[in-house]
């Protein structure tokens, strides 16, 4: 599904990925840990078409980023799925519309989308808040409408940038619930994360730790001190 050799990114003099190879199978679980700065963002980024690939191959979803062309980064992403840390849901539409959107922008008609809208909404406890204007939803519910957005077009990849940020102990669990039923049923999903709960919601997952844009030793699990340190 990702395939990742001697990859190194930079923004100006400074590297924000050195030399990353990884490989990850279709239908596994990847966590990206480190540090705030340590290049997990970037990574994602990269993942899903948003940066051009500076240096090293890597294939995604079977596109190689080496070559991809802009034409080719909606069919990316119709396969990539992406859940940013600052969820970009429209304000003055509905948390109902705004996911539906998804999957109108992919061409389905309403009358195909409406069961699985309403089935999704209904699996982020969103059902009741589903025709109220996205603006006039807690940051945690309109977290939760950016994640069903994401999750409702069946992505074969889903990239989550920190997607428990806002949301209390509750609703972290129930998420990562929703995360391992998309994982469970075959969706390949990556992680940034520097939660040691979510971490531990996903025993099987592997680690990626970076430090510094590198990839650190991942046999072990990060140290409290590795997740934590640095950060205020
Ligand atoms: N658009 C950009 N322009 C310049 N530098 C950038 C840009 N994006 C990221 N960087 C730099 O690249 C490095 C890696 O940033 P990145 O956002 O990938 O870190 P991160 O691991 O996601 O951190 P956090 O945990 O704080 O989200 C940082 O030093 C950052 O300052
Ligand atoms: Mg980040």
């Amino acid at each position: 599904m990702v395939e990742f050799k001697g990859v190194s990114q930079r923004f100006g003099q400074q590297w924000a990925l050195h030399d990353v190879s990884f490989a990850l199978n279709k239908g596994e679980f990847l966590f990206l840990t480190g540090h705030s700065g340590a290049g997990k963002t970037t990574l994602l980024r990269l993942l899903y078409g948003a940066l051009r690939l500076d240096l090293g191959r890597a294939t995604v979803a079977g596109f190689d980023l080496t070559k991809l062309k802009r034409s080719q980064i909606p069919e990316l992403r119709r396969r990539v799925s992406v859940v940013f840390q600052d969820f970009k849901i429209l304000p003055n539409l509905t948390a109902y519309d705004n996911v539906a959107l998804a999957l109108k922008v992919r061409g389905l008609p309403r009358s195909q989308s409406d069961r699985r809208v309403r089935g999704i909404l209904r699996a982020m406890g969103l059902e009741d808040r589903a025709y109220i204007k996205s603006e006039r939803l807690s940051g945690g519910e309109q977290q939760r409408v950016a994640i069903a957005r994401s999750m409702v077009v069946n992505p074969k990849l889903i990239l989550a940038d920190e997607p428990t940020g806002n949301l209390d102990a509750d609703l972290t669990d129930h998420l990562m619930d929703i995360f391992r039923q998309f994982y469970t049923y075959g969706t390949t999903v990556i992680m940034a994360t520097h939660s040691r709960e979510v971490l531990e919601r996903v025993p099987e997952a592997r680690i990626l730790h970076l430090e510094q844009g590198r990839i650190v030793d991942t046999a072990s699990p990060p140290t409290e001190i590795e997740l934590y340190g640095g950060l205020p």
